[in-house]
Order: structure tokens, then C-alpha cells, then sequence
């Protein structure tokens, strides 16, 4: 097992497009570290130059306590676990896993003492003999990861390996990486465009767009304290809501009307040195209520508005109400371009909030509604910095901590 430290890693492509761009990660050893991103912000790119599939253009890897720029990738004892499909379907889940050894020219006896016990802590035993084509998905996906178990890899890595599966196959599959990821305790990097992947599996997440790291945080962190625009857009489904947002002191006033923020929000956006301008607010859909179902323990910490619904989805547990509003230019342009680094496609001048099942709302009505105005974040359009931004508790942001590169 090793630790992983990725100091300034850069990797320009022949045309000089820096596919990475001054990334900086440590993972710790046994960490289940996940990187993710839309398409194309350069997480595979990253993960090849872990395993060595990829010159390094700057920056040093180091992988346990060595420099392994120049190392070839049989050298870095990694495994690079490939989707179920990279199965061989004529060779038994038993040659399936020896392969690696079989390839390195293992003796028989060694192969057998690995074998099984790679496939005692898989619980495959009683598979050992079947073909791949027999098995289920979450079985062929175990194969794939005995074959890097039986290789002792320090670390295992994962590009995308759920992405050609059903829903329903990749809910059991992310369970049973989970699972086996603590059960071995190896280090893991894990790709993923993914959203509900990265919170899920990982210990910590990496977000890149572009190349760049954004925010390196726990998923509790990222979900409540995201660094900038892109990383709160990107975290949580359905995603954050945009509003635009003037604010006064610890007024700040929304297409809906005026709620509170906390006096510590406040003061994080003063420190910033906003002065005047419109802002952009953050608030995620379950931060709001039917105002007729808030406890009223609850209820002094938020606001209340009223609002005219457009759409309601129930769904017997929750609803999903829809909201259209008004924007100004300046917000839009800059929500249009959040769209388009998200690779997304929703609609951004509509709130999505998500109540109570119980809620009694109907479409067209004029409706009470409630939002927690403890949890508002607000965010600079210009720079997409989160202007109140809990730095204590939001992992690491690069663009805030660390010093300009060179
Ligand atoms: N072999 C290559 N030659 C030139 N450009 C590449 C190559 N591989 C990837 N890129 C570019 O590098 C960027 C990052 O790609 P990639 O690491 O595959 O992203 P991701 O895995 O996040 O989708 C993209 O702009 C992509 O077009
Ligand atoms: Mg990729």
C-alpha cells in the first residue's frame, strides 16, 4: 500500500493545451480518493500519468517515497482496474483472475495460494469455475478486481467503470466497490462525471474543471461549503438553485422578496470586500418548505414568501414544485456559462424546490413558502467565488489558499 502525492502535475497535449493544469493532490494511504468532473476537464488524463500511461509535462508524482516520473508503468506496481467487459469470456473466473500471474510466469502452486485467496475475500469460491458470460455484473466486476488483488497492486485505479451500466446495475456496483474498498483498505483513485458516485464512494473528492482543481473536500464539505459557482452547480441533485441577490447588511433580497442571512454570513461577505452590485445566491432545493409544514421550532430561522407555481411533481415521499423568476443580464450571462462548463442542460432562471410529500401545493397556486436562510450562499458573478464561504470546513480551495504558480 502506498500514499500518493501529486505536487503541480501539468500535462500539455502536442497542441500546448494544458489537459491538466497545476494540480496538486495528496492521497493519503488506504485513502478512497475520487476525481471528478464533466467530460473532458482532464481526469482521465490525470489518472494516466498516475499509472504511467502518460508523460508528465511538469510537476512530480510521487507514489510512497518515490519520484516515478520516469518510472515505466510495470514499475509502479499500480493496478488500473478495467471495466467487467475486459473480461476474457472463454477463459473460468479462475483463469480470469490468474491472468496477470500467468502473464508474469508465476508458478502453479503461487497462482493457486492467490487465486484463492482473492476470491475468498470477493466471496467468488463458488464461481471460480464458471465462465464470465454465466455471471451477474456485480460478480464479473469482482473478477476485474481480483485480478488487481492478485497482483498485490499498491493502489488501484478506476476510470469510469460504471458507465456502460444500467441505474439500477450501477446502484449495486457502486455498494459493492464501497464495500470492498474498506474491506481491503488499498489506496483508490476513482474517476467518475458522476456526481452521485463521488459522494458516495469516496472519502474525499477532487473537482476539476479544465484542468484545474477546484475544490478538494470530503462530500459533506463540497455539498456545504462549495468554493465557487461551478463546484456548487456541479455537487448535488437536483442541482443548487441561481438567484440574483442585492445585499444590505444581513438583508438580501431575492425575486421572491427579502429574507435574513445569519450575522456570520454577513460578515464573511463584508470581510470579502463586496460593496454594492448584484450578487448571485445559492440555495439547494431542500432548503425549502411548504411555510404551512415547518416545525415552528424551525421556523424563526428561516423566511417566508410567496410565490406562484408553475409546475408540482409529487412523488409520495416529496414534491417537487417549480418556479419561474426573473433575472438580470449579468446574472444570466454567467449562468448560461455555468451551463456550459457543467455540460449541462437544465434551466437556470426556474427555482426547483423540493417539499414535504404531505405538501398540499398545486400547480398555479399562489403558495407559502419557507427557506432556510441559515444556509444561503453567496457568490461573486464576476469571479464565481463563494463571497461566504466557511474556509474552515471547506476542505481545500486552491484559487483562495494556494499561492500563485510561477
Ligand atoms: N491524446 C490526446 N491528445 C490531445 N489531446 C488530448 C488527448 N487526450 C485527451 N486530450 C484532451 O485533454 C483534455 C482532457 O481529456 P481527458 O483527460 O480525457 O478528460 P476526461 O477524462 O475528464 O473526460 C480534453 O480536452 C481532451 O480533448
Ligand atoms: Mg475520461
Amino acid at each position: 500500500m502506498a500514499a500518493i502525492s501529486m505536487r503541480n502535475i501539468v500535462k500539455k497535449y502536442g497542441d500546448g493545451f494544458p489537459a491538466v493544469n497545476d494540480v496538486s493532490i495528496d492521497v493519503a494511504d488506504g485513502e478512497f480518493m475520487i476525481l471528478v468532473g464533466p467530460s473532458g476537464c482532464g481526469k482521465s488524463t490525470l489518472l494516466r500519468m498516475i499509472v504511467g500511461l502518460e508523460d508528465i509535462t511538469s510537476g512530480d508524482m510521487i507514489i510512497g517515497d518515490r519520484r516515478v516520473n520516469d518510472l515505466a508503468p510495470r514499475d509502479r506496481n499500480l493496478a488500473m482496474v478495467f471495466q467487467n467487459y475486459a473480461l476474457y469470456p472463454h477463459l473460468t473466473v479462475y483463469e480470469n483472475i490468474a491472468f496477470p500471474l500467468r502473464l508474469a510466469g508465476v508458478d502453479n502452486a503461487t497462482v493457486d495460494q492467490k487465486v484463492r485467496a482473492a476470491s475468498k475475500t470477493l466471496e467468488l469460491d463458488e464461481h471460480l469455475q464458471r465462465k464470465p458470460g454465466n455471471l451477474s455484473g456485480g460478480q464479473r466486476q469482482r473478477v476485474a478486481m481480483g485480478r488487481a488483488i492478485v497482483r498485490d497492486a499498491d493502489v488501484f485505479l478506476f476510470d469510469e467503470p460504471l458507465s456502460n451500466l444500467d441505474a439500477k446495475l450501477r446502484g449495486q456496483m457502486r455498494t459493492e466497490i464501497a464495500r470492498l474498498q474498506k474491506r481491503l483498505g488499498i489506496t483508490t483513485v476513482y474517476v467518475t462525471h458522476d456526481q452521485t458516485e463521488a459522494m458516495t464512494l469516496g472519502h474525499r473528492v477532487a473537482v476539476l474543471k479544465r484542468g484545474v482543481l477546484q475544490q478538494l473536500a470530503t462530500p459533506r464539505e463540497l455539498y456545504e461549503q462549495p468554493g465557487n459557482l461551478f463546484v456548487a452547480g456541479f455537487i448535488g441533485s437536483p442541482p443548487m438553485n441561481f438567484l440574483p441577490a442585492t445585499v444590505d447588511g444581513d438583508q438580501v433580497q431575492l425575486p421572491f422578496g427579502t429574507v435574513k442571512i445569519p450575522s456570520e454570513r454577513a460578515r464573511l461577505l463584508a470581510d470579502s470586500g463586496h460593496r454594492e452590485g448584484v450578487l448571485i445566491a445559492g440555495i439547494r432545493p431542500e432548503y425549502f418548505e411548504d411555510a404551512s409544514l415547518v416545525e415552528p421550532a424551525k421556523y424563526g430561522s428561516g423566511s417566508t414568501f410567496d410565490a406562484k407555481v408553475d409546475v408540482v411533481e409529487w412523488l409520495g415521499n416529496e414534491t417537487y414544485a417549480y418556479i419561474p423568476f426573473e433575472a438580470p443580464p449579468e446574472v444570466t450571462e454567467q449562468l448560461e456559462q455555468l451551463e456550459r462548463d457543467l455540460d449541462g442542460d437544465s434551466m437556470r432562471t426556474q427555482l426547483v424546490i423540493n417539499l414535504d410529500g404531505a405538501s398540499k401545493v398545486e400547480e398555479g397556486d399562489q403558495a407559502k413558502i419557507w427557506v432556510d436562510s441559515r444556509k444561503i450562499h453567496l457568490f461573486d458573478p464576476a469571479t464565481g467565488r463563494n463571497l461566504t464561504l466557511d474556509a474552515a470546513h471547506a476542505g481545500r480551495v486552491p484559487s483562495l489558499t494556494d499561492a500563485p504558480s510561477a
